[in-house]
């Protein structure tokens, strides 16, 4: 039992009487100025220019594998001067909302892009990945309804799949028999939706799209899946996962969702699919009606983004090049790069601390990656999350491996 002065007692009720919203606030902050204070806080540092493979922050020029422009179409000539051009005749935004005052021309014509590019009826386009996540599956499940979600599911699903207030069940991290066995427990007469990443953001490994096709139609589910790492990345042709499994008719997916923030360099998200779906999405989802259109100059860009990516496969085929040697590299060096077969690899450090120290002797020899700690990842399993692009030569990832290793020999991830 404590004793009356040993301070615990005291804590304690302090943190009662304290107002608990306060109390969150002060405890967040108390992390922030500590990491600070061991100058270990590497977020929200602003970059002072970016361009191609490099980036420069605090007047450090560094090569930057931190970032998702997989496919370095930010500097882009023809999408520049799309965003360019759409600035001068529509302006910076759309004072609206699509449904009412909201939809110019660019919008229609990226939604029609999106549809042809994934082999969809239709498409809809929102103002951010995350918000379609949210918005789409809360607008598609009821109470009654049954969603099943991969252990590995990005945020913005987990999120969606709780504002829709259907029963949520997660299944073991691309585990087949498991996804079943959750299918095969669905009451008869629910609403079945299974959803995943195809590329998943932490570990860089792909579902098992095809198994998860077989299974959907067995137990009569419908399929969501999300290629914000996966368009213009996977496939011959960047097309995404079903061009990946050979899988080209298109068909399989109900809802094909995916961002227009990763290789395609603008914002927003979007949907495709059966045009009776898109239909019903543009009427029923919140998120679509109550919240203001994309920036002309982003839908423009995002419309330039898919046509490059169909005019230039050399870009794919360089990508995918360099995820193999930068994969290898790594392996060879004795790290622990989860399953990862696409440009987001994970360098297992273990510990936050052991994470966070790498990233920051990466940085001070001018590697810019991020460390991805609990609770974002499993505890013991934080890492450096190091995302490689088209843009990077072999030079530039030599580089970046040897200094991952000196890194890791440091901090005790690899023996020294
Ligand atoms: C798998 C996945 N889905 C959705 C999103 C959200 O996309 P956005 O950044 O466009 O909001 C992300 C963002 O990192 C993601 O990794």
């Amino acid at each position: 039992m404590a004793s009356l002065d040993d301070g615990s007692i005291h804590r304690r009720d302090q943190a009662r009487s304290v107002n608990p919203i306060a109390w969150r606030i002060a405890q967040m902050n108390e992390r922030v100025r500590s990491a600070k204070e061991q100058d270990l806080y590497l977020y929200l540092q602003p970059a002072e220019a970016v361009d191609g493979a490099y980036v420069t922050i605090n007047g450090r020029r560094m090569l930057q594998f931190a970032s998702y422009a997989y496919l370095n179409l930010l500097g882009h000539p023809r999408i520049r001067a799309a965003a360019q051009s759409a600035l001068d005749e529509f302006g910076p935004g759309t004072h609206g909302v699509r449904v009412l005052a909201g939809t110019t021309r660019l919008h229609v014509d990226l939604e029609r892009k999106i549809a042809e590019f994934k082999q969809a009826e239709a498409a809809m386009v929102l103002s951010s990945g995350y918000v379609t996540n949210l918005g789409v599956i809360a607008a598609l499940l009821g109470r009654n309804d049954v969603v099943i979600s991969d252990k590995l599911n990005h945020a913005s699903i987990v999120d969606g799949c709780l504002l829709s207030r259907s029963k949520f069940v997660r299944f073991d991290h691309n585990d087949m028999a498991d996804l079943e066995k959750a299918l095969a427990e669905v009451p008869g007469r629910s609403g079945k939706l299974v959803v995943a990443d195809a590329v998943f953001s932490m570990d860089g490994d792909i579902i098992d799209l095809p198994e998860v096709i077989r299974l959907c139609r067995k137990y009569d589910a419908m399929l969501m899946i999300d290629e914000a790492h996966s368009l213009g990345v996977l496939g011959e042709t960047g097309h995404g996962i079903l061009e990946h499994f050979g899988l080209e008719d298109g068909d399989g997916i109900d809802i094909k969702m995916g961002t227009l923030s990763k290789t395609i360099p603008a914002v927003g998200g979007y949907v495709a699919g059966r045009s009776d779906l898109i239909t019903y999405l543009k009427h029923s989802t919140r998120a679509f009606i109550f919240s203001a259109a994309l920036p002309p100059p982003a839908v423009a860009a995002a419309i330039a983004g898919f046509e490059v990516i169909e005019a230039e496969p050399e870009r794919i085929k360089k990508l995918q090049s360099n995820v193999d040697y930068f994969i290898k590299g790594l392996q060879e060096r004795g790290f622990n790069t989860l399953k990862s077969e696409t440009p987001i690899v994970p360098i297992i450090a273990g510990s936050d601390e052991r994470a966070w120290l790498m990233a920051k002797i990466a940085q001070e020899q001018d590697i810019f990656v991020m460390p991805i700690v609990s609770p974002a990842v499993p505890a013991g399993t934080s890492r450096l999350r190091a995302n490689v692009m088209v843009g990077h030569s072999l030079e530039n990832i030599e580089q970046a491996m040897d200094v991952f290793e000196s890194a890791g020999k440091e901090v005790g991830v690899l023996p020294s």
